[in-house]
């Protein structure tokens, strides 16, 4: 079945809040460490997607998912800088792809979907972060960006105990 890589509105997410809460909630249930801890309920994840919303309206990210056969199955948002003084600068996050789904190069389409997205929006330095050895780490490194640096037990993994983080950047 062919997979679509496409940006979702505001409008679009709000009405597709179901499926994005599937992806995150599958994510932490399968250990990911991606901000939330285990036992996730699919109302909460999307409770998270749906404070993205007002950030999808103004501008300020843009959500790109991953489709196959009508339904979601990957996510990666953009969020671009605000401050005065980082117009160029954005950051990624929530680069989930369905625990079903992987090692199948959809990681690699929504990341580069991504940084297209944010070259678009004139960004031109891009920012991210994962836990250590995750694999995230290596889809990062494969993907060319640079790691400048680690912090021990900077959060904890869905599980409980706490885990390194590795700092990524990206020039475009
Ligand atoms: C990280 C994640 C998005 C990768 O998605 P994916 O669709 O499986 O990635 P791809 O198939 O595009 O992989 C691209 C490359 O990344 C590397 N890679 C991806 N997953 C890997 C793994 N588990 N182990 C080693 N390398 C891996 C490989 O180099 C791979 O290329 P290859 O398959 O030709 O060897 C997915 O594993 C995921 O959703 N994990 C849980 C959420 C998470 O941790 N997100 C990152 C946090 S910021």
């Amino acid at each position: 079945m062919s997979i679509r890589i496409f940006p979702l509105d505001a409008r679009a997410a709000e009405a597709r809040l179901p499926e994005l809460a599937t992806v995150l909630a599958d994510a932490v249930e399968n250990g990911a460490s991606v901000n939330f801890m285990a036992g996730l309920t699919l109302e909460d994840a999307a409770g998270f997607w749906r404070r993205q919303l007002p950030g999808l309206a103004d501008g300020e990210k843009q959500l790109l998912v991953a489709e196959e056969g009508g339904v979601i199955v990957g996510t990666i948002l953009l969020m671009l800088a605000q401050q005065p003084n980082a117009p160029h600068r954005a950051e990624i996050g929530k680069m989930l792809v369905q625990s079903s789904q992987r090692r199948r190069g959809l990681g690699r389409r929504l990341l580069a979907a991504a940084e297209s997205a944010a070259r678009g929006a004139g960004r031109t330095l891009l920012m991210l972060d994962t836990e250590s050895g995750s694999a995230g780490e290596h889809l990062y490194k494969a993907c060319g960006w640079t790691e400048f640096g680690r912090v021990p037990d900077h959060s904890h993994k869905p599980d409980g105990p706490l885990a390194e983080t590795t700092f990524f950047y990206k020039r475009l």
